[in-house]
């Protein structure tokens, strides 16, 4: 694909430190369209900047949008390393065929990403900061009828970013969510698109101001059975195992999730993918069984959680602290990651 690049006049100071998550952007992103007769076509590199869109756009009434999130890594001797890339554009078809849009092919996602990221190496911050990448497509053909649109954008969006939470890697205080839902069969639970997380903003805002840092979702269909954090999978140590909930339609299939679970079954830990309810969550929190319990995003990267409140009933996890098992895993991905640690899977990617 011919890439298109258009300088801008001038560039912006980059900011060294303090970056919080997602409020800087870099110079330049990546902007590519799609229509019927000519496929994906004017792929260019532009200054970032604000958008001209049509107030019909599809997008803007019935959410046809899905994106990615995945992150750029410096090394100690300046090497520019992705983390599984592959894995973001086949998610990225895979949401697109649900919401009825055009695939991203692997080659041509992986090339756009590349083109940018070359021109904006200068801006991928040291550790343990990091380039957040975020590429998303949006229907934008102008219609108020409901109907899968016959245009697209695809872009891309870099930020540089610190924690994604302010507390770091101290524990998080969660709230299980027991009244809204996020997901339920046959729904778009497995699906990264804008849609599910506008759907989840009123349970994270009240939940934000009692405190919490997020909420845990329960199954949409019997509010028994425990699914993910809002912007995590989550994963739990009961008895020397860890437990997180299987990939049946309504959790979001994560690339860190994954990454983790072949970590563990790499060094002969113990883990399960299986369902796991509210109630035997709870009581292996009373009863001191669980030992450790984290989230996993890539925004998140590895984050533990120290208090779980439901129903008016508080449960504290190993001591509010980050627990061995949550501790090793962090090192070890992102010791891969940041090229710390030798990449035996072949997960990372240069740049
Ligand atoms: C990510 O972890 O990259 C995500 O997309 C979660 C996001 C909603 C911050």
């Amino acid at each position: 694909m011919q890439i298109h690049f258009i300088p801008a006049a001038q560039l912006k100071p980059k900011p060294e430190s303090d970056f919080g998550f997602g409020k800087i952007f870099t110079d330049y992103m990546f902007e590519m369209d799609y229509d019927e007769q000519l496929g994906w076509h004017d792929a260019q590199i532009r200054p970032y900047g604000p958008l001209k869109l049509d107030p019909a756009s599809l997008v803007l009434h019935y959410a046809q949008e899905t994106f990615e999130g995945l992150k750029a890594y410096r090394t100690e001797d300046g090497r520019i390393l992705l983390f599984r890339p592959e894995m973001n554009a086949r998610r990225l078809i895979q949401s697109n065929q649900r919401l009825c849009m055009p695939e991203i092919p692997e080659a041509l996602f992986l090339e756009c990403l590349e083109a940018l990221l070359r021109v904006e190496r200068d801006w991928v911050p040291i550790a343990p900061s990091s380039l957040y990448i975020r590429p998303f497509v949006f229907a934008t053909e102008a219609a108020v009828g409901v109907h899968p649109s016959s245009k697209y954008k695809f872009m891309i969006l870099l930020s540089p970013v610190g924690a994604y939470y302010a507390d770091g890697l101290n524990p998080v205080r969660i709230y299980v969510e027991d009244e809204y839902i996020r997901a339920t069969p046959g729904g778009t639970g497995a699906v990264k698109c804008g849609g599910n997380y506008a759907a989840s903003i009123i349970a994270q805002a009240q939940a934000a101001r009692c405190g919490f840092s997020q909420v845990l979702w329960l199954d949409g269909k019997e509010r028994k059975y425990v699914e993910e954090v809002g912007t995590m999978n989550v994963m739990f140590k009961i008895k020397g195992q860890l437990i997180t909930a299987p990939l049946d339609g309504t959790i979001l299939p994560g690339i860190t999730r994954d990454s983790i679970l072949h970590l563990m079954r790499e060094h002969g830990l113990s883990v399960k993918e299986r369902p796991l309810t509210i109630d035997e969550l709870m009581d292996a929190g009373r009863t001191g069984q669980l030992e450790e319990a984290f989230g996993t995003g890539t925004a998140a990267v590895i984050s533990p959680i120290g208090q779980l409140h439901y129903k008016g009933e508080t449960i504290r996890i190993h001591n509010e602290k980050i627990g061995p098992l949550t501790q090793w895993l962090y090192d070890t991905l992102t010791g891969i990651q940041w090229g710390r640690i030798p990449d035996s899977y072949g997960w990372t990617h240069e740049i």
